[in-house]
């Protein structure tokens, strides 16, 4: 990695930094044509169930997951600023590393700040992770070596980047979330750019067992990820009480997600060689990727 990408990601950020406090046009409502989340991403759509839902519970059912969504990368981006702070107290302080570090630091806790707020104008209460997702979560940024973790925040940005696509492509999601997207794209770009380069020396350099691994730290990042979205308690809260339901939503999220939303990760663990005999089963059975 060299220090002139860093210098000249970091001279972006401090000349044209984006505020979430201007950048987003927080007072407006919801338009008469607005949907919360692209219908394909709502866990139940083109299942023979959706079409009985009332339009309120369809759009009660995309406010709420949207609402999962919003809430997961706050989350995640929580608990990498826990690992930026404990990688910046080991490394030079006058390094490009570091300088960057900081840099994304800010943009991390404004975006969390920007999620919370989207959370608040949804007016919908997240359903917070469950014991497993927090102990993976904290076992993660606390205890594993660096590149581990830098792999692990670079599948989470990719793939909030490929979600941030969705929302902006569709013409008519809610403005506040579509700007909100925008946004994070922006800034996310860079940080992707900054990871992706950080990481080329490890995985150029990586045989077949760390290959294997990375890729599965990929893959289990995705996952963990696509598991905050389809919550039973959204299904009771719209008054959907059959577990049935909740199940069909799982198994038809999961093709939607393999469909829709590994495309970028999925190059990027191509690019490194990632895909063999033990990662590709894994790849196809956990996130129905078409690897
Ligand atoms: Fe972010
Ligand atoms: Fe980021």
């Amino acid at each position: 990695m060299n220090n002139e990408l860093a210098e000249r990601l970091i001279k972006i950020s401090i000349d044209n930094p984006l505020l979430p406090e201007t950048f987003i046009p927080w007072e407006e409502t919801l338009g008469l044509n607005d949907v919360y989340l692209p219908p394909y991403l709502v866990s139940l759509y083109d299942t023979p169930f959706f079409e009985t839902l009332t339009p309120i519970q369809k759009t009660e059912l995309a406010k709420r997951e949207t609402c999962q969504v919003m809430y997961a990368y706050a989350w995640s981006e929580t608990l990498f600023c826990q690992f930026i702070t404990r990688r910046l107290l080991t490394i030079d302080p006058a390094g490009w590393e570091h300088k960057f570090l900081l840099r994304e630091l800010i943009e991390e806790c404004r975006h969390q700040e920007m999620f919370t707020r989207a959370i608040e104008k949804l007016n919908v209460k997240a359903i917070t992770p469950g014991f497993w997702h927090r102990f993976f979560g904290n076992f993660t940024v606390k205890l594993m070596p660096h590149d581990a973790v830098f792999m692990s925040c670079l599948a989470v940005e990719l793939m909030a980047e490929i979600y941030a696509a969705h929302y902006r492509k569709a013409d008519n999601v809610y403005i506040v979330l579509k700007k909100v997207s925008q946004l994070h794209h922006i800034e996310e770009a860079r940080h992707i750019l900054f990871t992706e380069e950080l990481l080329k020396d490890y995985t150029m350099k990586a045989g077949f067992i760390k290959r294997t691994w990375y890729s599965t730290l990929v893959m289990l990042n995705i996952y963990f990820m696509r598991t905050m979205y389809v919550k039973k308690e959204i299904f009771s809260a719209i008054g959907i009480s059959d577990p049935k339901v909740y199940k069909m939503a799982q198994k038809n999220f999961k093709k939607n997600f393999g469909i829709h939303c590994l495309g970028k990760s999925v190059e990027f663990v191509q690019g490194f060689n990632g895909f063999n005999f033990i990662t590709r089963p894994m790849w196809r059975l956990f996130l129905n990727a078409n690897v």
